[in-house]
């Protein structure tokens, strides 16, 4: 079952759970408030991690009141039709997520003090988890061979566009104070190190043992054994469980296995063609 794409200004998006007027609505008419707290990725880049991470530090690191990935008043995704209904209707403070390039965000960001965390990864390593994902995920068209989900990868021709604009976008923020950037395998290396940054950045205190909490909880094997954080529950409508996981792998360099030396130097020049104006080291092959 595949599901159809409409193109919004530029950028395919699947019409199951998302629209034109809603995308309008959200660029146009959505009003940040000061107390938002948005956890922004391009799909694949550990979003439900942070999700998780955010959701544990909201409650002082009590996995009790930590939710299922379903409960879109967790954190709604703005842009899905729905998502913006649960947003619209979510009590303030509201923990928000977004795969929305910068071009495509409520406009009303520009003028609000509401923080946005960024999540990337290694591009190598997202288009593996994507190219997996698309397996499973009926929203994602069908991955077909790898050549040819990799060249829509560089031009871009994917659910949320291209990964290397939507990069350059969200870090174009940097130096912002809302704005707090962190990588993936910033994450594994040491997550109680970003936690701890996180939380510095969000301007809440925890003590050691609620970071410990935040730390095992957010952990791989912890959200992977959790019924409500391992996308189990996701219907069959939306994905197919024996084609693949939500909680995949969990590690950095997967793509090592898939992709050949010509692919990944393929991804290799076209990220320091496009990202080496940031001057930023990334900490990735
Ligand atoms: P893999 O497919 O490489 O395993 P997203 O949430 O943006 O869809 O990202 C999904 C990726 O994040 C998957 O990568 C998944 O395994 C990984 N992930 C989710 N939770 C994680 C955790 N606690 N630790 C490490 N990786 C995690």
């Amino acid at each position: 079952m595949a599901t159809q794409f409409f193109t919004y200004k530029g950028i395919p998006f699947p019409c199951l759970e998302y629209s034109p007027e809603t995308l309008d609505y959200v660029d146009r008419q959505f009003q940040v408030q000061d107390d938002d707290i948005f956890n922004i990725t391009y799909p694949k880049s550990g979003t439900n991690w942070m999700l998780e991470i955010l959701s544990l530090i909201r409650c002082d690191g009590d996995p009790s009141w930590v939710r299922s990935v379903l409960n879109l008043r967790r954190a709604p995704w703005i842009e899905t039709n729905r998502g913006l209904q649960n947003a619209l209707r979510y009590p303030p403070p509201r923990l928000l997520s977004s795969h929305l390039p910068i071009q495509l965000f409520p406009r009303s960001f520009q003028s609000s003090q509401a923080k946005v965390i960024y999540t990337l990864r290694s591009p190598k390593d997202v288009l593996v988890s994507l190219y997996h994902f698309s397996q499973a995920l009926h929203l994602y068209k069908d991955p077909g061979p790898m050549d040819a989900f990799l060249q829509d990868f560089l031009s871009g021709n994917l659910h949320y566009g291209s990964w290397f604009d939507h990069v350059a976008g969200w870090l174009g923020l940097r130096g912002q104070k809302n704005f707090f950037y962190i990588t993936y395998e910033e994450l594994q290396q040491d997550l109680q190190g970003s936690v701890v940054r996180i939380c510095h950045f969000l301007g809440k205190k925890l003590s050691e043992e609620q970071i410990s909490s935040v730390v095992k909880n957010a952990s791989f094997q912890t959200m992977r054994e959790n019924q409500m954080s391992n996308g189990s529950q996701i219907p069959d409508e939306y994905m197919d469980h024996q084609k693949g996981q939500f909680l995949r792998k969990g590690v950095s360099g997967d793509w090592k296995n898939l992709l050949s030396e010509e692919q990944s130097h393929r991804i290799t020049t076209m990220s320091c063609e496009r990202l080496h104006g940031l001057g930023i080291d990334f900490p990735w092959d």
